[in-house]
C-alpha cells in the first residue's frame, strides 16, 4: 500500500438529485432522479490515505470514531475490492480536511466522498478510470459523484438494475461560462435529518414525490441546452424550480420537514427583490439552510454585498467554476 494525496471540489447541482432506487441493491446507491452541477472553486476537501498499524480517521485534526469513521472505512472496503484485491484490506490512516466554510451544510460529503475514493484508490495501487472513480464515490455519497470533475457535471440516473448506465460526465469545462456561485451562509444549525433518511421518508410518504421523479427527466435536458447555449434566464428558472420542488417534496411529507431557517427564507425573498429590480441571478438551496445564487462574474460582487448585509447572514463565499479532482502518490 502506498501514500496518496488527492484534493476535489465541492459542487453544487443546478438540477437536484433527491430520491434513491429501490429496483435496485441499497449498496449501489442509485439515485431516482439525474442531475447536474457546477463544481466550485472555493471549496474543497484534501484527503490523505496511507499505511497505519489500524484504521483511524482524522478530520480537520480531530479523530473520529462515529458514524462518519464507519462510512469512510466502509468506502476503503469497497475501493479494496475495486482494485482487484482479495482478502483483508490493510489498515489505513485517512486524512481530511475541509477547506469550506465552518458551516455545515456546504455539501462536505460530496468533495469529502470524491477525494477519499481518487486517494484511497491509488493507495491500493488500482488502475480505473474517471467513470469507474465516479461510480464508486457515488456509492460513498450520490453527490460525490459528480466532484470528480469540473465545470458542469451531469449525473444520470440510469435504468439498469446493476447501475452501469448510472454515470457522470463532464458537460463542459471551466472556461466554458464565466458564472458565479454566491453562497449565503445563514445561521448553521443542526442538519434536521441527514440527506438519505429525508430521501426516503419523501418517496415513501410524500404525494409529490412521484411528479419530482417525473418531472426530473426534462428539467435535466432542458437544463443541459440553456448550459449549452449560456441563456441565463432559461437555465435560472430551471434551476430555481429543480428546487422548490424538491423542498416542496419535502415538506409534503409526513411527518414534514424543512432544512431552511428564518434568515433562508429572508435571503430567498431578498434575491427575488433583487431581481425583480434588475439584477440578475436565481436561488438555489440543498439539504441545509444556506442560500447560493447563480449569477454572471459581472453582477457577483453587488449581489454578495446586498445578501452579505441581511441580518442573520454570517458569511458570503462567491466561487467561480472550480478544477478537476486530481491526486498524488506521495514517495
Ligand atoms: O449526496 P447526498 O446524499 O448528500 O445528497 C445530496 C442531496 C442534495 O444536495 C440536496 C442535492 C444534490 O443533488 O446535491
Amino acid at each position: 500500500m502506498k501514500t496518496a494525496h488527492a484534493v476535489a471540489h465541492s459542487n453544487i447541482a443546478l438540477c437536484k438529485y433527491w430520491g434513491k432506487r429501490i429496483d435496485a441493491p441499497v449498496e449501489l446507491n442509485l439515485p431516482a432522479t439525474g442531475s447536474l452541477s457546477l463544481t466550485l472553486d472555493g471549496l474543497w476537501t484534501e484527503t490523505e490515505v496511507g499505511p497505519s498499524a489500524s484504521d483511524r480517521f482524522v478530520l480537520d485534526d480531530v479523530t473520529h470514531g462515529d458514524d462518519a469513521a464507519r462510512k469512510v472505512f466502509a468506502q476503503l472496503d469497497r475501493l479494496w475490492r475495486a482494485a482487484g484485491h482479495q482478502g483483508a484490506r490493510p489498515a489505513a490512516l485517512v486524512r481530511s480536511t475541509n477547506h469550506l466554510p465552518t458551516a455545515a451544510g456546504l455539501a462536505s460529503s460530496a468533495s469529502g466522498f470524491a477525494a477519499l475514493t481518487l486517494a484511497g484508490m491509488a493507495a491500493f495501487e488500482g488502475d480505473l478510470d474517471r467513470t469507474r472513480l465516479s461510480a464508486l464515490a457515488r456509492m460513498g455519497s450520490g453527490s460525490a459523484a459528480r466532484s470528480l470533475w469540473g465545470g458542469f457535471v451531469r449525473l444520470d440516473r440510469g435504468n439498469r438494475p446493476d447501475g452501469e448506465d448510472c454515470v457522470a460526465r463532464p458537460l463542459l469545462g471551466t472556461d466554458h461560462w464565466d458564472v458565479r456561485l454566491v453562497v449565503v451562509q445563514t445561521t448553521a444549525g443542526k442538519k434536521v435529518i441527514g440527506s438519505t433518511a429525508g430521501m426516503e421518508r419523501s418517496r415513501t410518504t410524500s404525494p409529490y414525490y412521484g411528479a419530482w421523479v417525473e418531472g426530473s427527466v426534462s428539467d435535466l435536458d432542458r437544463a443541459q441546452a440553456a448550459l449549452l447555449a449560456r441563456d441565463l434566464p432559461t437555465l435560472g428558472a430551471i434551476v430555481e424550480h429543480s428546487c422548490f420542488k424538491m423542498h416542496a417534496c419535502m415538506l409534503a411529507s409526513s411527518p414534514p420537514f424543512l432544512y431552511w431557517n428564518g434568515t433562508t427564507v429572508e435571503v430567498m425573498r431578498a434575491a427575488w427583490s433583487a431581481r425583480a429590480e434588475g439584477l440578475e441571478g436565481y436561488v438555489t438551496i440543498d439539504a441545509g439552510p444556506h442560500v447560493k445564487v447563480l449569477c454572471t462574474s459581472a453582477t457577483a460582487a453587488t449581489w454578495a454585498k446586498r445578501l452579505g448585509e441581511l441580518p442573520g447572514v454570517v458569511a458570503v463565499q462567491t466561487c467561480a467554476p472550480g478544477p478537476d479532482a486530481h491526486v498524488e502518490v506521495r514517495p
